[in-house]
């Protein structure tokens, strides 16, 4: 095969792979807030093409832009020394007009920037259409420890609504980090602040926080893909990186947003961690799969709860409590509230290179929200990480839930001989199979 059919050949395999994601990603709101270091970037064109992307396919899209390097550069211009209170920043008249001269340079590049993302494009499309207004209320963050912050704001209300109704006609909102107050006053606000703020606002599905900083990293130095708010919080006392990140992502996940990334906006990154099953980046969680763990012995009460109904239906095979606690080691559950609400297990055959993906069950009040598939994601990496090629499933009844996953049918006779020994032809289950790659 030739390069270019090489190319083609893994652009339509990739089209294909991000299907998926692009129809559930179509009417959900996304916040993203954009660092101000982000806009100075040489990478910048390529985010803004991807922001784009997203427009694009119909999410609804409200990026916060930052400012902070920009400022900084025009008050060391005016010889102006920034004074901090904690991490706020005391902002007297002076130093508010040269923060609203860097957020409006900023704001203008970033504007310019998506006009012409959207210059190469079929005839007779319009341009995206991006747009900001007064959305945002602010109060003075007023005296801490004795110093007065001056016009350092809080974000006091958003106009949620008149977001929403914008999303309705335009391409994007941007929202800069200033808010104005009833008395007519312009306060400087914290930009990360402020997106967290808008996402709790309007619900959004995604809070997607960029920067060009590596992503959260655990003791080894390893990346940190999933974490629970409980998690993050405690990531936040063990005071490393990401900390006012981390903040906003634990107060956005309690209030609503169901998902917060933190991400590194290297090239291509925001579309690898928004199209593709494992992302690039740490998400923030609170469900479904940030209770999934490897079950042990104390979950085996839970599973014989959760899988006794299935066993009297037929879907599942028969297993004894003992047979469960010899094999509980294959097994990885999902549990919330103390409740084991899903199971499943992998079986390898390490000889065959293949595995068995047996007993997947999820709780029938807790059926499509996608536990089932975030488990069956799990055991397949369990299966990668093992260095297995394929995984079979055996069912009478969830045939077509497997093979939207990729499983294709099979005839027994591609299974182990061990397991093919094993079969139940009164059961008379299917076999499917999944190459794994
Ligand atoms: C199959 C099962 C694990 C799916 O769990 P889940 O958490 O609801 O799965 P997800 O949320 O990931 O997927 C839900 C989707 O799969 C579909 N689905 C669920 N069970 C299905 C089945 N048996 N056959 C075909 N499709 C099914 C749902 O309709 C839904 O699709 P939709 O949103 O387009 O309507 C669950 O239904 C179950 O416990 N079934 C009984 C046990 C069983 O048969 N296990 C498999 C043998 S190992």
């Amino acid at each position: 095969m030739s390069t270019s059919q090489t190319d083609e050949t893994s652009f339509v395999h990739w089209m294909r792979d991000a299907s998926p994601y692009i129809r559930a990603h179509r009417g959900h709101t996304f916040v993203v807030h954009l660092g101000g270091e982000l806009v100075a970037d040489p990478l910048f064109p390529q985010l803004v093409q991807d922001l784009t992307l997203l427009a694009g396919i119909g999410v609804r899209l409200v990026v916060v832009h930052g400012s902070q390097p920009q400022v900084s550069a025009r008050l060391a211009a005016a010889n102006l020394e920034p004074r901090f209170v904690g991490s706020g920043r005391v902002t007297t008249a002076e130093v508010l007009a040269r923060v609203k001269d860097a957020t409006a340079a900023v704001r203008f590049d970033i504007e310019s920037q998506f006009s012409h993302a959207t210059r190469v494009r079929p005839l007779g499309t319009t341009p995206l259409r991006i747009n900001g207004g007064n959305y945002v209320m602010a109060r003075p963050a007023g005296v801490v420890d004795g110093i007065d912050l001056e016009f350092t704001g809080d974000v006091r209300r958003i106009d949620g609504r008149a977001i929403s109704q914008q999303l309705d006609i335009v391409d994007v909102v941007l929202i800069s980090p200033l808010g104005y107050s009833p008395t007519g006053e312009t306060f400087s606000l914290d930009a990360l602040d402020l997106a967290s703020a808008v996402a709790i606002e309007l619900h959004a599905n995604k809070l997607i926080l960029l920067s060009r900083e590596a992503g959260l990293l655990d003791a080894q130095g390893a990346l940190v893909r999933e974490l629970t708010p409980r998690e993050a919080r405690e990531y936040q006392r063990r005071e490393g990186s990401h900390q006012q990140e981390l903040a906003n992502a634990v107060r956005a996940c309690q209030s609503g947003v169901e998902r917060v990334h933190l991400l590194d906006a290297g090239d291509g990154a925001l579309l690898l961690e928004l199209f593709t099953r494992d992302g690039v980046g740490t998400l923030i969680s609170n469900a479904p799969f940030d209770q999934l763990r490897q079950a042990t012995i104390e979950d085996v009460g839970g599973i014989v709860q959760l899988i006794e109904p299935l066993e009297a239906t037929g879907a599942l095979v028969k297993r004894s409590r003992e047979k469960l606690e010899t094999e509980i080691e294959h097994f990885m559950v999902v549990v919330r509230d103390g409740a084991t609400v899903a199971c499943g297990a992998l079986y390898p055959f390490v000889a065959d290179r293949c595995g068995e993906i047996a007993c997947v069950a999820v709780e029938p009040a807790y059926r499509q929200f996608g536990f089932g598939k975030t488990l069956l994601a799990a055991l397949e990496q369990r299966a990668v990480t093992l260095k297995l090629e394929a995984v079979f499933a055996l069912t009478t009844q969830a045939k077509h839930w497997f093979q939207e996953y990729g499983y294709v049918a099979v005839e027994l006779e591609r299974l182990p001989s061990a397991r093919q020994a094993l079969y139940n032809f009164q059961r008379n289950s299917q076999v499917l199979l999944k190459e794994l790659n």
